[in-house]
């Protein structure tokens, strides 16, 4: 039965996606669903994000949040539309098959809409009259996705009506639009929470994030029936920047479970499979399987390439519509865990995540991360260390992973490959912290801190929250917090150390002359975290300091005061101001 209405829709036809790989610009265009009655107006807050809020309502476990938004992506389909599409008539066209719960729009190299249907059963009648385009020049390979064109029967028709659709744009803010904000804000702590405002994901980033994998899971159910594909890493740890990757893991886990609970009787049936000789042959082959499977048959992937040999291999490509650019592993469950340890962390206390976002932006500004892997210092590590501060605190504002194994019920008990993987899930069960320092005493005294960390000898372990000795000689030992005799920061060289703790030392120093220096409301000067960010400030002020060295006789004769008295409490000068000192 063919559907009445403005549009026809098709399937996306494979030759229209392949090619370059680009990065689109995102435009959202964010719009309540005119046509669900009960529509929540909570969806429409493009700068939410799962749990940072500070109000006392019970927070949700990781657990529940995967379980809420898969389902959620499940309703959900992503039209590729002409630019010239009317809202109202697109939307009462889709509602023949079901009330939408939710719907925006947004650009990247073409107009794309997001429809939540209230009911999965509307995604299926949506298919049934969708058809498979013809061509004139190409053969389409006829699969059945969520992903559709919508096409207008009667273009013509239709042209007096100009879509009234606002555009807001999600892309992170330019530098100089960056700059702005942070030298209008009031204070460092307004500052840092600005920067978490402007670059944290936003609602329906993290739908489209959802969705992607959702989609990705339709395509390797066709393998592997009631297979999950999961977000994780920074896209749902609360931690992720606008642009991020999407990190998938293929979960085939769940397969195998099903049988041994579901039998009776005196037999035990199983599944007849093909065996190879290791864990790794099985997830590469699986992964190869898959990569081309994305390539061949995925609507919108492109850049497909399979990185089978590394040490977690993974499937890499681009999903053109979303913009995002994937990285699919499988057998990577401590990886999940892993997110959602950080999710915990960053849902504790709202200090944390403007911290780690701050980190990571001065991080990115300096070159000390790149998207590039080589030597440079990761995302995951910067995290970990802002985790391992924050524990150092005193009193602690971030417990102990260990602590938070003590608070674990049953039903927490994970081991995974031999490593225990326990903690509590529920938040609601750790205590807030008493420590109340503030956002600006917090980035002063991390730069300070990892300024004179002791990283020949000493390794970063969150698990206990306590300096520890490096196990191995790597420059920057920060310990795997599941797999403890792994190092997550081995690819670090000394050179990418040496500059992580120069530039930590320039930005304490900067941040401790910042109450001297700080201009009036009115002047357009860089202040505070605006200076920090500003490669070429921090820059000039090594440059500044180091023209004013001072002979070496004398910085030997410093440096072994500054070893007498390394006790927190001496690490104030004559003049008042904090020292950042060479720690033995
Ligand atoms: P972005 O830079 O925003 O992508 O941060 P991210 O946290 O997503 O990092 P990335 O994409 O590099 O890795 C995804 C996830 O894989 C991380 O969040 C960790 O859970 C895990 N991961 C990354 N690097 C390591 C590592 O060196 N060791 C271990 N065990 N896990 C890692
Ligand atoms: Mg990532």
């Amino acid at each position: 039965m063919a559907a009445r209405g403005v549009g026809m829709l098709a399937r996306l036809p494979l030759c229209a996606q392949r090619g370059q790989v680009l990065r689109p610009t995102h435009r959202l265009l964010s719009y309540p669903g005119p046509v669900a009655a009960d529509l929540k107006r909570e969806e429409q807050s493009s700068r939410n994000v799962e749990t940072g809020s500070e109000d006392k309502t019970p927070k949700k476990k990781f657990s529940e949040v995967q379980k809420e938004r898969r389902e959620q992506a499940q309703r959900t389909v992503l039209i590729h539309c002409p630019s010239k599409i009317s809202e109202k008539k697109f939307l009462k066209y889709l509602s023949q098959h079901g009330p939408i719960s939710n719907h925006f729009f947004y650009e990247s190299f073409g107009l794309y809409a997001v429809v939540e249907f209230c009911q999965k059963e509307s995604v299926t009648s949506l298919q049934n009259v969708t058809r498979t385009p013809s061509m004139d020049t190409e053969a389409a390979i006829p699969f059945k996705s969520r992903f559709f064109n919508v096409k207008m029967k009667n273009p013509s028709n239709q042209t007096s009506e100009q879509p009234c659709i606002q555009c807001s744009n999600h892309t992170p803010p330019s530098s100089k639009k960056l700059s702005e904000l942070l030298c209008y804000a009031e204070s460092i702590d307004d500052q840092l929470n600005t920067l978490l405002k402007e670059f944290q994901l936003t609602e329906e980033d993290i739908k489209l994030r959802y969705l992607t994998c959702s989609l990705i899971e339709d395509l390797a159910a066709a393998y592997f029936q009631d297979c999950i594909v999961r977000p994780f890493g920074s896209s749902v740890n609360s931690f992720g920047k606008l642009g991020c990757d999407l990190d998938m893991f293929l979960d085939l886990g769940e397969i195998g479970k099903f049988n041994t609970n579901k039998t009776s009787g005196n037999f035990l049936m199983e599944f007849q499979v093909k065996n190879v000789s290791s864990e790794r042959i099985a997830t590469q082959k699986i992964l190869s399987v898959i990569g081309e499977c994305l390539d061949h048959f995925g609507p919108g992937c492109v850049g497909v390439q399979k990185i089978l040999n590394a040490r977690c291999p993974l499937v890499r490509f681009s999903h053109q519509a979303s913009g995002f650019q994937c990285d699919l592993t499988t057998n990577n469950r401590i990886a999940l865990k892993s997110s959602e340890l950080l999710y915990i962390y960053g849902a504790l206390d709202s200090r944390v995540r403007a911290l780690v976002f701050c980190i990571r932006c001065w991080a990115r500004a300096h070159s000390l991360t790149s998207s590039i892997p080589g030597s440079w210092i990761t995302n995951f590590s910067l995290t970990m260390m802002v985790i391992f501060f924050l524990q150092r605190r005193s009193p602690p504002i971030l417990p102990t992973l260990d602590y938070l194994k003590t608070l674990a019920g049953a039903e927490d008990k994970c081991i995974i490959e031999g490593h225990n993987c326990t903690f509590v899930s529920d938040l609601n069960r750790i205590k807030p912290s008493g420590n109340t320092e503030t956002l600006e005493s917090l980035l002063k005294e991390f730069f300070e801190y990892f300024g004179n960390f002791a990283f020949n000898k000493n390794s970063i372990n969150i698990r206990q929250g306590r300096e520890q000795n490096k196990p191995e000689s790597s420059p920057l030992h920060i310990q795997n917090p599941f797999e403890t005799s792994l190092n997550i920061s081995k690819n670090v060289n000394q050179s990418q150390l040496q500059k992580f703790v120069d530039l930590a030392r320039e930005s304490a120093w900067i941040l401790s002359q910042e109450d001297k220096d700080r201009p009036s409301p009115s002047s357009n000067r860089p202040w505070g975290l605006a200076t920090l960010l500003l490669p070429s400030v921090v820059n000039s002020v090594s440059l500044a300091k180091k023209k004013k060295k001072k002979p070496a006789s004398e910085r030997i004769k410093n440096l072994l005061e500054s070893i007498k008295s390394s006790s927190p409490e001496n690490d104030t000068n004559t003049n008042g101001k904090r020292t950042v000192s060479t720690q033995a």
